[in-house]
C-alpha cells in the first residue's frame, strides 16, 4: 500500500483505578507505571506512539497504532496496564483501587468491561491538529451540549458558514443506551429532530460525527456508562471525545469555544448530583469542591506520521478564567439547594445508587391515601 493511503488509529482508553485522595486526584507515580507498560509496548511495535494523562483520579491512555479501532492487541495492552496501575493502587491503599475494572480476565474487547473508550481510524492529513478531551466527575452524555455547537451551530462556528468544505454540515451517530440502538442524522436538515434527542442527555448519546460531504470522521465520544455494566454505582463514566481540527473541519478555537459555557451535567458528589462543568489546566483538575465540580482538560497534539506532538494544555488560557468564575457562581448557587432537585438528580437517575437502599427502608410505613 502507498504511504499516502495508510491509515493510523488514534485510541484514547481511560479507568479510574484508583484516587488519591478520596476521589479528588490522581497518585503521581502511577503516571510512570503506566507509562513504563506502554515505552514497553511501543518498543515492541505494539503501539507507534502514546501519551499518558490524568484528569482528577482517572487515568488516559493516548495511543497511536495500525491496527484499527477494536484491536484486540490494543485493548488488552489498556487492560493490562490498568490492571498492573490498580495492582500498584490496591497495595498503596488508594481510594476506589480498579474501580472501573469490572472483571478480572480480559475478554478480547475492553469495552463492556468498565473503561471508557474512544477511536478513529483515519488517513493522516497534510497536518493532523487534535484535541482528546477528558472530564472527571460526569457521565457520557456531557458531551452532547459541546459536540451539537462545534459541528450543527453556525452562532459557535464561523466555518459552518465561511468554510465551502463545511457547508453541507456533519451526520451525528446518535445511541440509544436503553434500547441499545442507534441512529444517524444529518445537520442542518435534521437540526430539530438531533436536538429532540440529545438534549435528553442521560439517554441519547452522540458517539461520532462525520463530515457530510466525504464521510470523513471528525470527533468520537465514549459512550460506556459504568452504572449500566455494574448494574450498581461504582463511580460515574467520566467520559473522553476526540475531535480532529482545521482545514475542512471546525478551527481549533472553534471546538473549544462551547466549553466558555459551564453547561450542567449530570455527576459530582457520589455521582447523584447536575453541577457546571468547568475547563480547567492539567494541573487544576482535582476536583475537591464537594467532590468537584465536575472538570474538563483539553490537550492538543499535532499528529505527523502516526506520532503524537503534544500535548499541549489548551485550557491553559485566560479566555477561560470567565467560564471557570462561572462555574464557581453557578455550583454555588446548586449546592444552596442542598438535596433537592435539580441539584441531586431525579430518582430515575438514582436507581443506580445507595439512595434506593435508604428508600427500601421506608417502603413498609406507606399507608393508602385516603
Ligand atoms: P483553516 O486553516 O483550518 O481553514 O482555519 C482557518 C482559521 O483561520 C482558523 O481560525
Ligand atoms: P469518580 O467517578 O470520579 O470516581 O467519582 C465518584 C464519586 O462518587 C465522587 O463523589
Ligand atoms: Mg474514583
Ligand atoms: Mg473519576
Amino acid at each position: 500500500m502507498p504511504n499516502e493511503e495508510k491509515m493510523v488509529t488514534l485510541s484514547v482508553i481511560k479507568a479510574d483505578i484508583g484516587g488519591f485522595v478520596g476521589h479528588s486526584s490522581f497518585y503521581p507515580e502511577l503516571l510512570d507505571t503506566a507509562k513504563e507498560r506502554l515505552n514497553h509496548a511501543k518498543e515492541n511495535g505494539v503501539i507507534k506512539d502514546f501519551h499518558v494523562l490524568r484528569c482528577g483520579d482517572d487515568l488516559e491512555l493516548i495511543m497511536t497504532h495500525e491496527k484499527g479501532c477494536d484491536s484486540g492487541e490494543v485493548h488488552e495492552l489498556a487492560w493490562n496496564t490498568f490492571y498492573r496501575c490498580t495492582e500498584v493502587a490496591r497495595e498503596l491503599k488508594l481510594y476506589g483501587a480498579g474501580q472501573d475494572l469490572l472483571g478480572d480476565a480480559f475478554s478480547g474487547n475492553i469495552k463492556g468491561m468498565g473503561p471508557g473508550v474512544a477511536e478513529m481510524e483515519f488517513k493522516e492529513r497534510k497536518s493532523e491538529p487534535i484535541i482528546v478531551f477528558m472530564a472527571d466527575k460526569t457521565s457520557a452524555g456531557a458531551w452532547n451540549l459541546p459536540i451539537y455547537r462545534i459541528f450543527a451551530d453556525p452562532f459557535n462556528t464561523a466555518g459552518l458558514i465561511i468554510d465551502p468544505t463545511m457547508l453541507e454540515g456533519f451526520v451525528f451517530d446518535v445511541l440509544d443506551v436503553k434500547e441499545g440502538k442507534s441512529i444517524t442524522l444529518a445537520c442542518p436538515e435534521e437540526t430539530h429532530l438531533l436536538l429532540a434527542l440529545i438534549g435528553a442527555v442521560e439517554r441519547y448519546i452522540v458517539r461520532s460525527v462525520y463530515r457530510k460531504k466525504d464521510n470523513e470522521i471528525t470527533a468520537v465520544a465514549s459512550v460506556q456508562q459504568l452504572s449500566l455494566i455494574a448494574g450498581k454505582y461504582v463511580g460515574k463514566d467520566d467520559p473522553v471525545m476526540v475531535v480532529r481540527c482545521q482545514s475542512g473541519l471546525p478551527a481549533v478555537g472553534e471546538v473549544l469555544e462551547p466549553f466558555t459555557m459551564p453547561h450542567l451535567v449530570m455527576g459530582w458528589m457520589r455521582g447523584s448530583h447536575h453541577g457546571p462543568l468547568m475547563p480547567v489546566p492539567f494541573y487544576e483538575a482535582n476536583p475537591s469542591r464537594f467532590d468537584g465540580p465536575p472538570r474538563v482538560i483539553a490537550a492538543g497534539f499535532q499528529m505527523y506520521n502516526g506520532y503524537l506532538l503534544g500535548p499541549h494544555d489548551m485550557f491553559d488560557d485566560p479566555g477561560f478564567d470567565e467560564a471557570r468564575q462561572e462555574a464557581n457562581r453557578v455550583a454555588g448557587y446548586m449546592r444552596r439547594h442542598g438535596p433537592f432537585q435539580p441539584h441531586r438528580l431525579p430518582l430515575e437517575e438514582m436507581e443506580y445508587t445507595t439512595l434506593s437502599g435508604v428508600l427500601e427502608r421506608l417502603r413498609d410505613r406507606f399507608k393508602a391515601a385516603q
